[in-house]
Formats: structure tokens, C-alpha cells, sequence
């Protein structure tokens, strides 16, 4: 099955409402026409309305950065799926590293305080994976092994586990329209790829996971993508690895020439790929 390439852009904590509005433009621009991949942007919720309104007409779609597992109630501060649904997402971010603790505790390999403020758990990650499927929303499901961890060779065992942690609950027709994100914590926003070839393997892996839980098809249509010090410069060779269907993309995805050239070039490799 041909799976159609994802490029998300996880803008984070960047971009006030006319910065996000302006990048959007720029955006659109580039990419409107551009066919064979599918393009996402994720700002942070304060910009998500105002870039919902100024992507009105696009193909690039709008995705949050995280979200809570009740439609509502008294959950100070928090963001409901429903809310996302409201404001015209598609997709969102689960369990980005930045958000995560490990295994229903701190990630010790944290530094400073964020890891107490922060401390998503394998079931947080599940819960609103399930919360946001149920609510019509396409989870970017993200899953990665430390340093410490790659260095123990543990790599394999710790994506294993995240996966099977966060499809718990999840029928194999659901867990086939997922996206998953391979995103090696020590590759993120540090300029040091994991190399093409290894990332292929792990997402192989992953792959191979999602077999198992959810069968062929599943495996089959489930979109994984790699995420990572992603750029302009090595898009081309991450997409022509044959398990990567696409990047989620952090500090290039924050200029609209570099997330263009980006996008684009991955585009190519993708239809290289594939024959077309
Ligand atoms: P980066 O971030 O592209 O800046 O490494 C990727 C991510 O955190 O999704």
C-alpha cells in the first residue's frame, strides 16, 4: 500500500499570533500546490485559532501539540479534544519527549524542573490517544529512547513498550489510521541526526510491533514518521528510506523558506521512491 508521506511541523513554544499568521502566508505560498505529501502545522494553542482561520481554503492542515482526555470540566489550563475539533484540527501531538516522564514516573534524564511540571505517563499518552481518536482527531503518536537508554541497547525494547503501551484499547481498523513518530530524545533539537538507516530500522521495528497488535493491514497503513534535527538539508535522504513516511520537524519548520525547501525536497525523495 502506498502511504502518503507526512510533514508535520511542531512549532512549540514559538510564534505570537501575527508571527504564526505571517509564517503561515509564507507557507502557503510554497506548498499549496505542491501533491504527493501531506503537510500539517502544530503552533501552540494560543495561535491555533488565528492559524486555523488564515489555512481556510489550504491543504495544509493545523495540528495542536498536546491535549487532555476529557471533553470538558475542571481541568484548569487544559485543552479538550473537542476544543481542538472546534478550532478546525486534525491532527495532535502526544507524547512528545518534552512532555514525557517514563513508565508513570519523572524521566530522571530530564534536567532542571521541567519534569515535574511536565511527566506524561505511557497511560496519559494512551488515554488521550484514545480520547482524541474517539473526538474525530489524528494522534501523532511520539516514542524515543534516551541516550542512556540506545547506549544500554535498550532502543528496540523502549519503543516496544511505548507502542504497546499507548494502543492499548485501540481496535486494529484504528490503530492503521494512526501516525506514530520515531523520535530519538538525544536527536531532538541537538543538530545530531540518527542516521537514515538506523531510524529506518527502529520504524521498521515499530512496524513489526504494530503487526503484531493490530495485524497486516494495520501495519500496513500505519504512518510512521521519523523526528529529529530534521532539515532542509537531509530530508531528501530521510525520506528515501523506505519505512519513514514523513517527518515531524521542530526548529526548521519555523521559517517558511527552510520548512519549504524541507517539505519539498522531501517530496521528491518521495516520489522518487515510489517510482513516480
Ligand atoms: P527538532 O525537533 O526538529 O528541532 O529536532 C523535532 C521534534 O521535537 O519534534
Amino acid at each position: 500500500m502506498a502511504r502518503i508521506p507526512l510533514l508535520a511541523g511542531n512549532w512549540k513554544m514559538h510564534k505570537t499570533v501575527p508571527e504564526a499568521v505571517e509564517l503561515v502566508a509564507g507557507l502557503r505560498e510554497r506548498l499549496d500546490k505542491l501533491t504527493g505529501v501531506e503537510i500539517a502545522v502544530c503552533p501552540p494553542a494560543t495561535a491555533l485559532g488565528a492559524v486555523s482561520a488564515a489555512l481556510e481554503g489550504s491543504a495544509i492542515a493545523l495540528g495542536a501539540q498536546d491535549v487532555f482526555w476529557e471533553k470538558q470540566g475542571a481541568f484548569t489550563g487544559l485543552i479538550s479534544p473537542l476544543m481542538l475539533v472546534d478550532i478546525g484540527c486534525r491532527f495532535v501531538v502526544i507524547g512528545h519527549s518534552e512532555r514525557r516522564g517514563r513508565f508513570g514516573q519523572a524521566d530522571p534524564t530530564y534536567t532542571g524542573d521541567m519534569r515535574r511540571v511536565f511527566g506524561d505517563t505511557d497511560d496519559s499518552v494512551n488515554r488521550k490517544a484514545l480520547a482524541a481518536v474517539a473526538h474525530g482527531l489524528t494522534p501523532i503518536i511520539c516514542a524515543g529512547e534516551t541516550i542512556e537508554e540506545r547506549g544500554r541497547g535498550e532502543t528496540d525494547a523502549v519503543i516496544e513498550i511505548q507502542v504497546r503501551l499507548a494502543l492499548r484499547g485501540f481496535t486494529s481498523d484504528q490503530v492503521g489510521r494512526l501516525v506514530f513518530a520515531y523520535e530519538p530524545v538525544w536527536a531532538i533539537g541537538t543538530g545530531e541526526i540518527c542516521e537514515p538507516e538506523e531510524a529506518n530500522r527502529v520504524i521498521g521495528r515499530l512496524r513489526q510491533t504494530i503487526r503484531e497488535i493490530g495485524g497486516e493491514r494495520a501495519a500496513d497503513a500505519v504512518r510512521i514518521q521519523y523526528g529529529g534535527s530534521v532539515s532542509e538539508k537531509n530530508a531528501a535522504e530521510v525520506m528515501s528510506q523506505p519505512e519513514i513516511d514523513g517527518a515531524l520537524v521542530g526548529g526548521a519548520s519555523l521559517k517558511a523558506d527552510q520548512f519549504g525547501e524541507l517539505v519539498r525536497a522531501a517530496a521528491q525523495a518521495a516520489a522518487a521512491r515510489s517510482g513516480k
